[in-house]
């Protein structure tokens, strides 16, 4: 039996309005947590309940609330993170664009625990219409006396702005998107101090993920404990997965953690297989910033384990055999795929996105990028590949923010499990340019 936390009610008819929403149970926890908890307890439940930041880092949302500064006297302010811009990630605007009373209610909660009066909700900027369907909402909430001062006749205040992003992936990462907020320039701030204690205008903030803050209705409704009974070990719940590329059923899909990886590809249910019956030939995972594992080792784990959808079976086996679960943008690639020039498409990504603060990311992701053109062109030499595989090493781990970790993770990854593909590029450039322009004849290559 399928069991949903998140998408239970999504097929409501009218579930985006107030008063469908409030029909179904909807809001039932702001009335619990602002009448009958204390801020305290509410953030024991979201310890007890284990819920895992559902941004990509998956750093317990509890722990993150306990972190912030409550001695400062400054005002405290919680951020929604929507920017949701990792290739692959499309399950945050899915629940934005279906069931944005989910979302301010979690966040009612999430501020109410913080001892925050004021959030914001930082939207993708080409989520333009998303905009118009959380503002509507935000609209219906106030009008219940869900937000404004003294909700629901409590002594709680509480205001939630909608700010539009303008196109850049680096402000989905936290600090960046503070600047952002702030209105300077996008750029990630050195950790620590960190956003707990010197956030948004130099005050305590905490910053979570849509799905993150979604999840908090629940927890304060069912108790921690009852939300912990879902998942497996540390990952507890359910997540959100969208899931795209050669397969017959893309979408978006909750699941329990610790589903296995072969139900959730081959379930019609859910993925329904390789599309047009071709061999699986390697997934992404987690969004486009973590490793690529061939077909032999998405399945099972290097030791012959059946891997699950959790954090922990993703992990297993390390960078050298393993990946992570991070956002959760399943990406699948059949026997087809060409693993050079989709390595070369997200190199060109992570060169445009870099913000350049860094050296190491500013110019190693356009050498990246520039050698895997070569290679991808019939231009490449054979020491290009382990070229690539030094820069990529000198960018991880040297940089202020992960997104020089998300631009070398793709590429070292690839080459570990796919030399071959590589090389044959070099050897046989005639060959491997052909099937390329076979496989993408609608792009043309400048
Ligand atoms: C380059 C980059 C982009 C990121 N983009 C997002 C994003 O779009 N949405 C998101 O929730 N987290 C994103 N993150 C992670 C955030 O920095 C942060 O960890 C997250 O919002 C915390 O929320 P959570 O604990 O609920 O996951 C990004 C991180 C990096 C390095």
């Amino acid at each position: 039996m399928e069991r949903k936390i998140l998408l239970k009610n999504v097929d409501v008819p009218g579930i985006r309005t107030f008063e469908v929403y409030r029909s179904t149970g909807g809001y039932d926890s702001v009335e619990k947590a602002l009448k009958k908890m204390t801020p305290d307890e509410v953030v024991e439940e979201v310890k007890m309940s284990g819920l895992r930041g559902r941004g990509g880092a998956g750093f317990p949302a509890g722990m993150k609330w306990s972190f912030i500064d409550k001695k400062s006297g400054n005002p405290r302010y919680l951020i929604c993170n929507a920017d949701e811009s990792e290739p692959g990630t499309f399950k945050d605007r899915y629940l934005m664009e279906k069931l944005p009373h989910l979302l301010i209610e979690g966040m009612i909660c999430s501020c109410y625990a913080l001892g925050a009066n004021t959030g914001y909700i930082y939207v993708r900027g080409e989520y333009k219409y998303i905009i118009g369907i959380l503002n509507q909402a935000i609209l219906e909430a106030y009008e219940k006396g869900f937000l404004g001062k003294n909700i629901l006749g409590t002594a709680f205040n509480l205001d939630i702005h909608v700010h539009s992003g303008a196109g850049a992936y680096i402000c989905g990462e936290e600090t960046a998107q503070i600047e952002s907020l702030e209105g300077k320039r996008g750029n990630p701030r050195i950790k620590p101090p960190f956003p707990a204690v010197v956030g948004l205008y130099g005050c305590p903030t905490v910053v979570n993920n849509v799905e993150t803050l979604a999840n908090i209705g629940f927890i304060v409704n069912n108790g921690g404990g009852e939300y912990a009974k879902y998942g497996v070990g540390k990952s507890t719940g359910t997540k959100l997965i969208s899931a795209c590329g050669n397969i017959n059923n893309p979408g978006v899909y909750e699941i329990e953690l610790g589903l296995s990886v072969r139900e959730f590809l081959y379930d019609p249910k859910y993925c329904g297989g390789v599309k047009n019956g071709k061999e699986l030939k390697a997934v992404i995972a987690g969004g486009s910033s973590v490793p690529i594992l061939p077909a032999s080792l998405i399945l099972k784990t290097a030791a012959g384990e059946e891997r699950l959808m959790t954090y922990e079976s993703l992990a297993d086996g390390g960078f050298v055999s393993g990946t992570m679960l991070g956002s959760g943008g399943f990406i699948v690639y059949d026997e087809d795929a060409c693993i050079v020039r989709n390595t070369w498409n997200l190199a060109r990504f992570y060169h445009h996105e870099s913000c350049g603060q860094c050296s190491p990311c500013r110019e190693g992701t356009g050498w990246m990028e520039s050698v895997l053109h070569r290679i991808e062109n019939g231009h490449g030499r054979t020491k290009d590949i382990d070229l690539l595989v030094s820069i990529a090493s000198k960018i991880e781990g040297n940089t202020i923010c992960p997104l020089g970790d998300a631009a070398a993770w793709p590429i070292a990854s690839a080459i570990r499990h796919f030399r071959h593909e590589f090389e044959e590029h070099v050897l046989h450039p005639e060959k491997c340019i052909n099937s390329t322009i076979r496989q993408f004849d609608d792009v043309t290559i400048s």
